[in-house]
């Protein structure tokens, strides 16, 4: 049998890179997805040396569909269709609320937002 698959966004760094490590550690076939390709690398690549399965698969933006799109199906193609996701991919200002700009509050959800919900149905889809 071939490991299930799960997908992370936003898996180069902090929470995301702590959920890749433990689905690795789990039994998963680890999509460590990124808009920093070099961080996600080096998930991949600690989660290799224990052993355990990971993949990268480039830059990619989770706020734009198409990237989404062209890397689910890199994961479909090399482990297989995914069995798990976890939308982690974010940004957060942490500014108290009376500082919040509407340049912030715009950007946050222009990736918030649509990050997830193309990552949902790409996946769901596939
Ligand atoms: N750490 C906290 O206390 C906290 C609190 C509330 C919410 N969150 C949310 O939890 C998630 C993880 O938090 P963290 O502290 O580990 O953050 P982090 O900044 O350490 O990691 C976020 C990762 O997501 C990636 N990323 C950002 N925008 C992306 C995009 N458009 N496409 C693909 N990847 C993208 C970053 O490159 C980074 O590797 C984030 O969504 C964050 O907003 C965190």
């Amino acid at each position: 049998m071939t490991a299930k698959v799960a997908l992370v966004t936003g898996g180069g760094s902090g929470i995301g890179r702590a959920i890749s490590h433990r689905l690795a550690a789990d039994g998963y076939a680890v999509a460590v997805l990124d808009l920093n390709a070099a961080a996600a690398k080096t998930v991949v690549e600690e989660i290799l040396d224990k052993g355990h399965t990971a993949a990268v698969f480039g830059d990619v933006d989770v706020s734009d569909r198409s990237q989404v799109d062209t890397a689910v199906e890199k994961v479909r193609e090399s482990l297989g269709a995914p069995a798990v996701l976890v939308n982690n991919a974010g940004i957060t200002g942490f500014k108290k609320f009376g500082h919040i700009t509407d340049e912030v509050w715009a950007r946050t959800l222009a990736i918030n937002l649509p990050g997830p919900f193309y990552a949902c149905q790409v996946v769901y889809r596939a």
